[in-house]
């Protein structure tokens, strides 16, 4: 190689070199930027309350809202659905009808497991082993059990029902109802999930 071509070479090494300083230098300015976003991402992450708008949700439809990392089913039921809710009663198809297994703030212990009835707020983790259950609330349903499936929630894990207040039938893996998070309204129409109402 002649002298020239040595020392073309060595420039080009040399300039690399200060690419990769440079860029390193970014990454270390990156750093204490992340670093600033860092506790409020935590906090949120730790339970930071969340509020949605429930006049937004069609009647019969759900939506789903994140909490704590966990996903929140919000379901506004219609006057069917709450009727469906004493038709499974009716069948003696359920667990625990009367919620008496502490999966529900005290507020929420009643037949619709809610503060406004027309609202089921549930966590959408499966009492078994924490799937995420399908919203069924397709009544008649054939393979959720014909004529006798009033809508509710199906595990696709490992079989378990729950009707739409989250009461979970008998004779399924699911040991309980699908949990009810604390939760209070700020006005008829925005639900506050993660702070409990005041007695
Ligand atoms: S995790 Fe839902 S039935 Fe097993």
């Amino acid at each position: 190689m002649s002298n020239d071509a040595v020392n073309k070479t060595r420039r080009r090494v040399l300039i690399g070199a200060t690419c990769a300083v440079g860029a390193v230098g970014v990454v270390g300015a990156a750093i204490p930027f992340v670093g600033s976003w860092s506790p409020s991402a935590k906090a949120k992450a730790a339970g930071a309350p969340v509020k949605y708008n429930i006049s937004k949700i069609e009647p019969g439809a759900m939506v789903t809202v994140e909490w704590r990392g966990k996903p929140v089913f919000i379901v506004r039921r219609t006057q069917a659905a709450l009727d469906s809710l004493k038709a499974v009663e009716a069948q003696g198809v359920l667990l625990d009808p009367d919620s008496k297994e502490t999966m529900q703030p005290s507020y929420a212990q009643n037949p619709e497991r809610a503060i406004n009835k027309e609202f089921a707020i549930l966590l959408g983790i499966c009492t078994h082993l924490g799937c995420a259950p399908m919203f069924r609330p397709d009544v008649g349903a054939a393979d959720l059990g014909g004529d006798k499936w009033q809508g509710g929630f199906f595990c696709p894990c490992h079989g378990s029902k729950y009707d739409l207040a989250g009461r979970v039938y008998s004779g399924v893996p699911a040991p309980l109802n699908l949990e009810v998070p604390p939760h209070r309204y700020e006005s008829d129409s925005v639900v506050v999930i993660g702070e409990d109402q005041e007695a």
